[in-house]
């Protein structure tokens, strides 16, 4: 590749003159603390949370324009002044010129390093950032080289302004709240405490301390400091021509205080003589602590340059060893890239969607599809973790079937909604079960099931329609029982629930109510009338799936009932003459939550398992029949599914002759709950080449144009077209179109879908980003929201579950290869590190003839020289019980080979 060019396996890679570039940035963070973005030229910000940025926070536009950012200053002297992260007046105006700066970037997962060679001054800069696992610190790790023939003395100045409040700040009350500022500079830094943190509301006593600190290599304390940013800046002065890097301004000592003003972590060292090739080093340290005494035990793990590069190796590998899948098919960078995907969801579990500069949503938390999604790929990395995460994240639902919005930072911390509005995401109750199936499968731990957990009340009843009145805070957030105690239900009742209140929920086309939204959040006008057939798919699907756990837990365990509140009981009526009749299901649900508007009985059922099963399937085929029958479009031999209602109650996909409406999502849905029969399936994949794909965008566009704004159906219509969830190609559902396609067995079409959308993420000269996938394509083929996207987890299950076919089932291995010819190297080799059930395993699988997808067989499969079954059907699998009897701790070998 020509820009991005990597340098190992593991997802290194350096690039040129990355400032040149926009939009770029990088996420540094520890497991849990400091969460930062930082650009080429150590622009971004740093937060712990909403209400503590320790850097003034910025949105993607602040990135371009906001210049109040992390520095590093020389002033040289005879020569004038240098700014080693490239952010000074001159640098400005010799941007892309000969003068500028020659700079490279080497970065990795949670470290960059920015090298500066500045021909003019003779220095050369090297800036190492990266931030400690405990998230205590950021780390500016400076090296300042002389590349000049004579000897050269600088005077080395750091210069971080410190925000020091809430991202609420920014506008709001801004100058009051520097007027709360308490700033002292100690031996080795500058520290603000505000006094109070601002809230009308109430304000609150303040305990939290930033901080920016510098040492020299040796571990010396700096010579003086500009605490305030006035002094600093200076009179009309501004950070790209600071009078006290202009002026040579003494500074302050050590041991001196200012009050009431915004707070400058600025650093003078005492100055040092280079002589030709000679370098000196500075360590720079920012953080925020509840416990000011704590930071004197923080900074003294980095006060010489060896303790911090010995941390930066800690950093590397615990991040590195945080993925532990790769993967080695016949394109190299395909697979770094399919590295950094794989971070992607470690990345979202960090910094949910409000705190990176593209992802300014809301205050914090995640939102309940996005945690769900993100658990997919944990749970090939780390399922350990994800069962206290499932089993927590069921107590978010309430016992209408819907649930909380917003997972706050403590595992089982529910909120409504990020903006305290009430709304129902009619998708939201379709994403557990899927998470809960992946894990049952990959871990063959069935017992979740069964599980108690409580479930989450608050204010709103009736799935968003009314409100509990006689609910108070006081009550707390657990749905209780007549008696008083706190109802706990089996997580197997809570999938139930969430599936059947869903069903009868409909609309006036008896398919499911759009209600707030469904996955794509800017459908969100059409409250009243809106349906969602895609959705309604969905849930048919999902249905099937729980009736085939069901049946195998019957058949596993041996369980044949199961227990559950005897309000639920009534979500089992069955029949044509329900089903067909929208009213009265409404009116069968109404009743439901009527029942459980407040408090519930606290009586249970029993309910057989085969009955269950039955109901199960009897509604997922009445609402597939139903789809099939009423939904589908023809365009000549072609055609596609109708997705949804609007607030008028008109379809919306059409096929006119100079009207085409036609929408990805809806199609997605159909075919990955087998509403689609393989015919119908092959015509949409024909309709969406013909009308989604745009292979300069990225591959399969969400929407084609509908030309209309559409205040019937949802904010998307007011998005340009090509942007965002406006008929832009949308990376999450393109790979669950891939997801799906590969599921019914579409492998060439699902592989197109993926590798289209891969190379555009790495065809740096329209996309623009670092390695990974963005969460949309603009009609530019920019890539947008950098990591932060449900579709990495997405795109690596599906490479490994679907194209390499390494996969769970209830806990055995199943290997079932749907690679393409091409996904080979040149000896027709392609493999898979994972772990799984604890156990290391390199997958090999063998092409030796390079035989396309549909042509080969598995003719041999073995572990570690052991033979292991072939089934029919194309796939070998390891039984749980013998994959329990593997060793620990080596790699075991599973060798397929296809013939
Ligand atoms: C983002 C949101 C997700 C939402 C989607 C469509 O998608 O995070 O909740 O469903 O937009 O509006 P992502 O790129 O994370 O998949």
């Amino acid at each position: 590749m020509k820009y991005i060019k990597f340098q190992d396996k593991k997802g290194t890679f350096t690039i040129q003159s990355p400032e040149n570039y926009s939009g770029l940035y990088f996420p540094l963070a520890g497991d849990g603390g400091l969460k930062s973005s930082i650009t080429p030229n150590l622009g971004g910000d740093s937060k712990t949370d909403q209400n503590h940025f320790l850097l003034e926070p910025v949105s993607i536009e602040n990135l371009h324009n906001n210049r109040s950012t992390r520095n590093f200053w020389c002033r040289i002297e005879g020569k004038g002044c240098w700014s080693a992260t490239g952010i000074s007046a001159e640098q400005e105006l010799q941007k892309f010129t000969e003068a500028q700066d020659k700079s490279i970037l080497e970065a990795g997962f949670m470290w960059q390093k920015v090298t500066r060679t500045s021909a003019k001054y003779g220095l050369q800069s090297e800036i190492t950032s990266f931030v400690d696992v405990d998230g205590a610190a950021e780390i500016e790790l400076v090296r300042i080289k002389n590349i000049s023939e004579e000897v050269t003395k600088i005077t080395p100045i750091a210069a971080i302004p410190l925000y020091g409040r809430s991202a609420d700040n920014i506008r709001d009350h801004r100058h009051v709240t520097s007027l709360l500022h308490r700033i002292n500079t100690t031996e080795y830094g500058v520290e603000v405490t505000p006094v109070l943190s601002f809230d009308e509301r109430g304000h609150q006593k303040n305990h939290t301390t930033y901080f920016v600190y510098g040492y020299s290599e040796k571990g010396d304390a700096p010579e003086a400091f500009y605490p305030t940013v006035q002094e600093f800046i200076g009179e009309g002065g501004t950070y790209l021509n600071p009078e006290a890097v202009r002026e040579n301004k003494p500074g302050r000592k050590a041991g001196s205080r200012a009050e009431g003003k915004e707070a400058m972590g600025g650093i003078r060292f005492a100055d040092v003589e280079l002589k030709p090739q000679e370098t000196a080093g500075f360590i720079i340290l920012a953080g925020l602590t509840e416990k000011k005494e704590s930071i004197a035990k923080t900074v003294a793990k980095y006060r010489t340059e060896e303790q911090v590069e010995n941390v930066l190796e800690e950093v590397k590998s615990y991040w590195q060893k945080k993925v532990n899948v790769s993967y080695e098919t016949g394109d190299a960078d395909a697979d770094n890239y399919m590295k950094w995907i794989s971070f992607q969801p470690v990345l979202r579990r960090i910094y949910g969607c409000s705190f990176l500069p593209y992802h300014d949503y809301g205050k914090g938390g995640r939102g309940w599809r996005d945690l769900w999604q993100d658990c997919l790929a944990l749970l090939i990395m780390n399922p350990a973790v994800v069962r206290q995460m499932i089993v927590a994240n069921y107590g978010g639902v309430r016992i209408d079937g819907t649930n909380a919005t917003i997972i706050g930072n403590k595992q089982g911390e529910f909120i409504a909604d990020r903006n305290n509005i009430a709304r129902v995401w009619m998708d939201h109750a379709f994403w557990p079960f899927g998470t809960t199936k992946l894990y049952i499968d990959q871990t063959g731990d069935m017992d979740i099931l069964f599980e108690k957990v409580p479930y989450f009340k608050d204010l709103q009843s009736g799935r968003g329609t009314t409100h509990d009145e006689e609910w108070n805070t006081a009550y707390g957030k657990q749905q209780k029982v007549e008696s008083g105690d706190i109802y706990f239900g089996t997580i197997l009742e809570h999938i139930l629930l969430q599936n059947l209140t869903a069903f009868y929920d409909v609309g006036e086309h008896n398919e499911m109510k759009l209600h707030g939204a469904d996955w794509n959040d800017a459908m969100d006008m059409a409250w009243d009338n809106g349906e969602s057939v895609a959705f309604t798919c969905a849930y048919a699907g999902n249905m099937n799936n729980i009736a085939d756990c069901l049946e195998n837990l019957e058949r596993i365990s041996g369980i044949n009932r199961v227990e559950i509140a005897s309000e639920m009981e009534c979500l089992f009526s069955c029949g044509r003459d329900l089903y067909e009749n929208a009213d009265k299901k409404r009116k069968l649900l109404g009743s439901y939550t009527k029942k459980c508007a407040h408090n519930i009985s606290g009586d249970t059922v029993i309910v057989r398992i085969d009955e269950i099963v039955r109901n199960l399937r009897e509604k997922a085929d009445w609402m597939m029949e139903n789809i099939r029958k009423n939904e589908w479009i023809t365009d000549g031999g072609d055609g596609w599914f109708n997705g949804y209602y609007d607030d008028h109650k008109n379809p919306v996909e059409c096929c006119e002759k100079d009207r085409v409406r036609m929408m990805l999502t809806s199609q997605v849905f159909a075919i990955m709950s087998g509403t689609a029969t393989k015919e119908q399936t092959a015509a949409i994949s024909r309709s969406a080449d013909k009308y989604l794909f745009d292979e300069k965008a990225g591959g399969y566009r969400l929407n084609t144009n509908f030309r209309e704004e559409k205040f019937d159906l949802g904010r998307m219509f007011g998005f340009a077209y090509g942007e965002k969830e406006n008929g832009a190609v949308f990376s999450h559902m393109a790979v669950m179109y891939a997801n799906a396609l590969y599921s019914q067995g579409f492998v060439k079409e699902g592989y197109k879908v993926l590798n289209t959308l891969l190379h555009a993420a790495m065809n740096f000269e329209s996309s623009y980003m670092y390695p990974g996938l963005p969460e949309y394509f603009d009609s530019d083929g920019r890539g947008l929201y950098a990591y932060l996207t449900g579709a990495a987890s997405w795109y690596m299950l599906t490479m490994i579950t679907e194209a390499f076919g390494v996969r769970g089932e209830i806990g055995n291995l199943v290997i079932a290869p749907a690679l393409m010819a091409e996904q080979f190297d040149k000896e027709g080799n392609a493999s898979l590190y994972l772990e799984f059930a604890g156990k290391k395993f390199e997958v090999h699988i063998s092409n030796p003839d390079k035989k396309e997808y549909g042509e080969y067989q598995i003719v041999q499969a073995y572990c570690d020289e052991k033979e292991i079954e072939k089934r029919a059907g194309g796939s070998a699998c390891m039984k749980k019980e013998t994959i329990e009897q593997l060793s620990l701790d080596e790699t075991h070998n599973i060798t397929i080979v296809l013939q």
